[in-house]
């Protein structure tokens, strides 16, 4: 099984969780995609639902779905958001514990998913890890503030390198922020690297997600496996 075939098992499981009249976080990456087409087509069936995505990359592909796309001012609480992750893990202590923001939606995503009664993430079994860390952990930083974040990082250990384009040009959000990205190599205590990022002022966010999603559909050659916390 390819990797793309796992990440289209997961989305299409996530579907069975849509129920009509949902108000749903639209997650961002290449599994989440997989969904918003998946669920493009429920649409165009007759589903209804409606969405706040967590990108503009996504709110494009599900405009270009039908799907509407509503807010926060008409739906402050959303019942589920489905989004993928770079890596998950089961904690004893922070439930499912996830880094996310590879795509560099990190922020828009902790937004979005912090807003919905249930959160459940997508991906294929090479997500699903012992121990956070092997994936860089994305911080979304104020461009003015990056040289002392920066420098605060370091101290921290984490090992931060500021995320640019593969044609070179500085990576920047949809918030207008820039990412560096910490190759921390392990993080056996995410709450006190969570915190101790955001302690860090012009910090804007972190990809450490935890206690937050209440199920991983996690996908690989034995089929979809739920994970819970
Ligand atoms: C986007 O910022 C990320 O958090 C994604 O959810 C994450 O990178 C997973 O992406 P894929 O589904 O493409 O692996």
């Amino acid at each position: 099984m390819t990797q793309d075939e796992a990440k289209r098992m997961a989305a299409r499981r996530a579907l069975e969780f849509v129920e009509d009249g949902m108000v749903l976080g639209l997650g961002s990456g290449t599994t989440s995609a997989i969904f918003i087409r998946e669920l493009g087509e429920k649409v165009k069936q007759g589903l209804k639902v409606r969405g706040i995505a967590t990108s503009s990359a996504s709110q494009q592909l599900a405009e270009s779905l039908s799907i509407p796309i509503t807010n926060f001012n008409d739906c402050p609480q959303l019942d589920l958001a489905i989004d993928g992750a770079d890596e998950v893990a089961v904690t004893p202590n922070h439930g499912l514990a996830l880094i996310k923001g590879g795509g560099g939606a990190l922020l828009r995503e902790k937004i979005v998913e912090s807003a919905s009664r249930r959160f459940i993430v997508v991906a294929d079994s090479s997500k699903l890890v012992p121990v956070l860390g092997r994936f860089p952990l994305p911080v979304e930083v104020v461009q003015m503030a990056l040289p002392i974040v920066n420098r605060q990082l370091v101290a921290l250990g984490l090992n931060p390198k500021l995320r640019h384009h593969p044609d070179g040009s500085l990576y920047v959000t949809d918030e207008g922020n820039v990412l560096l990205d910490c190759a921390c190599g392990s993080i056996p205590d995410p709450a006190k690297t969570a915190a101790d990022i955001r302690a860090i002022v012009g910090v804007v966010e972190h990809g450490l997600f935890l206690n937050m999603a209440s199920l991983a559909l996690i996908a690989g050659e034995d089929g979809v496996r739920e994970v819970h916390p």
